[in-house]
């Protein structure tokens, strides 16, 4: 089921990389992959996601703390690039989850700018979440943390390190450009506060085995201060 190809321009590319899998990445719920064919298809997915940021009818700005700006429905883009990494994400799901299905409930990019960052959470309507690290943006040389997605949960081992339960340690998945994350989506996780004059921008997918009634994404969502991140 993985030899599909996607086209971009001329160029054909396989969704799923020959010989590479997932691995564990700290907890066995969470796998990890880190695509090197990104050159491929990141600039291109990089000018889109900040064309559609100026003033699109998907993006939609949110509190500082809930994200930032985020841009909805990957499947609308009109974007081979994004059809390529929607097939990647979606193919992951299937090969951790061992599975013919997978449906994507909502996705969406997040476009940190200075100061943003996304408060703790889980993802509502879903069984697993994915998360590509598109461009971790600016480094800061003062807080390493600066910006970097990290779980919150007691219900992980490696967030209690000294306390069963006892939630003292973050724990950071270690994502760079090309990253990929699956996770069980009642993982509370969140993203630090992010400096840096580059934008830091992520894509994110909630899926499922099968179809759900009723819609994602409420039409009047204004503060977004509950919604994903
Ligand atoms: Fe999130």
């Amino acid at each position: 089921m993985e030899n599909e190809i996607i086209h971009l321009g001329f160029k054909a590319i396989d969704v799923w990389p020959k010989d590479r899998e997932a691995e564990v990445c700290g907890d066995p719920t969470i796998r990890k992959i880190t695509f090197t064919d990104i050159q491929e298809y990141h600039p291109r997915l990089v000018a889109k996601i900040l064309e559609l940021e100026e003033n699109h009818r998907l993006r939609r700005r949110y509190s500082r703390g809930a994200g930032g700006t985020k841009i909805h429905h990957l499947g609308q883009w009109a974007s081979s690039e994004a059809e390529l990494i929607t097939a990647r994400a979606t193919a992951l799901f299937r090969r951790v989850l061992e599975c013919d299905q997978a449906v994507v409930d909502l996705s969406w990019a997040n476009v940190y700018r200075s100061g943003d960052y996304c408060m703790p959470h889980s993802h509502l309507r879903s069984t697993a979440s994915v998360v590509y690290c598109l461009d971790p943006g600016d480094e800061d040389p003062e807080d390493p943390h600066g910006g970097r997605f990290c779980f919150v949960d007691p219900r992980l081992r490696n967030c209690c390190q000294e306390q069963e339960g006892c939630m003292t340690a973050p724990f950071l998945p270690g994502m760079t450009a090309g990253t990929m994350i699956i996770f069980p989506s009642q993982l509370v996780h969140a993203v630090n506060p992010y400096i840096g004059k580059r934008p830091c921008i992520t894509l994110s997918w909630n899926i499922n085995k099968n179809t759900l009634s009723g819609e994602p994404l409420p039409a009047n969502a204004v503060s977004g201060e509950n919604q994903n991140g």
